[in-house]
């Protein structure tokens, strides 16, 4: 299986455009090692010939552009993207939709809670359907399911406790579906555990997380409180359904219980979060946990 990430920050990418906190002023005048990132977005293949894109992220223009093997097709126009899954309705995650138009009609995965979202609070499927449309494939909230373009993998969808976006019915009253994670194998056996967006866990989701040889998870914030202590908001990591990496039930504590061997990857990471900057002690003590940080570019292979 190849994964290539497209995007590995938090909604608002880094730097982020109206933002004048310490790492996205850093990153601008080039003070830190810290590297610029866009938003949310990676790519699954079982073969490297097709693609199933995961998340649809405002910054997919550049995205397509840094990674040639997702444009690679026959005739004039094309792509090598045959299906577009996403993780919720929010905005980091969907608004490429918008940017794809040319090529629609796309094959979209998505749950029920998801494409109630993306037709009424935020209606790209209606809006869509005057350029070719979307095409809805549901995805089951329990079971494997298969996508054609990549017959190799199998997937799974695991509701999550994160957060639906403002626009949506379910955004302070959760409902399975809202936020997935995806559990992805291939022929060998070999397994994928991908969740951009995780707010608590469960030992039904840690026993299936630890079944993963590779986990690719919420690496949004490094504390509950850290808008406010960069002076750029007040909204708390689990009010956004995030859970923070510190702290004794923090995400590093989580994937410390996880077996020996397996590769663990924070993704989707704030511009506020201190593990952007390569010289911070927090990436020193994800860096000696074992733990990695995905960055644009980054590709994996299992
Ligand atoms: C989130 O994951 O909480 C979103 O990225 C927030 C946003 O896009 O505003
Ligand atoms: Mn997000
Ligand atoms: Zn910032």
């Amino acid at each position: 299986m190849q994964i290539r990430i497209l995007g590995s920050a938090a909604g608002g990418g880094f730097p982020q455009w109206n933002c004048r906190c310490a790492q996205c002023e850093g990153v601008r005048a080039g003070t830190t090692r810290a590297e610029p990132r866009t938003q949310s977005s990676i790519a699954l293949s079982d073969d490297g010939e097709r693609w199933v894109l995961c998340n649809a992220s405002p910054d997919i223009r550049v995205q397509l552009e840094a990674h040639p093997v997702l444009r690679r097709a026959s005739g004039a126009r094309g792509t090598a993207i045959g299906a577009v899954m996403l993780m919720d309705s929010h905005i980091d995650h969907t608004t490429g939709l918008l940017m794809l138009r040319e090529g629609c009609p796309h094959q979209i995965w998505c749950t029920d809670a998801v494409h109630q979202d993306l037709s009424h609070g935020f209606p790209l499927f209606p809006m869509l359907s005057h350029w070719g449309g979307l095409v809805r494939n549901p995805v089951p909230l329990a079971g494997e399911f298969a996508i054609a373009c990549c017959p190799g993998l199998q997937f799974a969808a695991i509701p999550l406790r994160s957060a639906a976006p403002p626009y949506s019915p379910h955004r302070h009253d959760p409902h399975p579906g809202d936020n997935i994670g995806l559990l992805v194998q291939n022929a060998a056996g070999k397994r994928l555990f991908y969740a951009p967006g995780l707010g608590q866990l469960d030992d039904d989701l840690r026993r299936l997380m630890a079944s993963a040889d590779c986990v690719l998870v919420d690496g949004t914030f490094w504390q509950e409180d850290e808008m406010a202590r960069a002076g750029v908001g007040t909204k708390k990591a689990a009010e956004m359904g995030h859970l923070p990496q510190s702290g004794p039930n923090g995400m590093l504590a989580e994937l410390a219980r996880m077996p020996d061997g397996q590769r663990q990857i924070l993704i989707h990471i704030n511009n506020t979060n201190p593990i952007l900057d390569p010289d911070s002690p927090e990436r020193a003590q994800v860096e000696q946990q074992g733990i990695e940080v995905a960055y644009d570019g980054m590709s994996i292979a299992l």
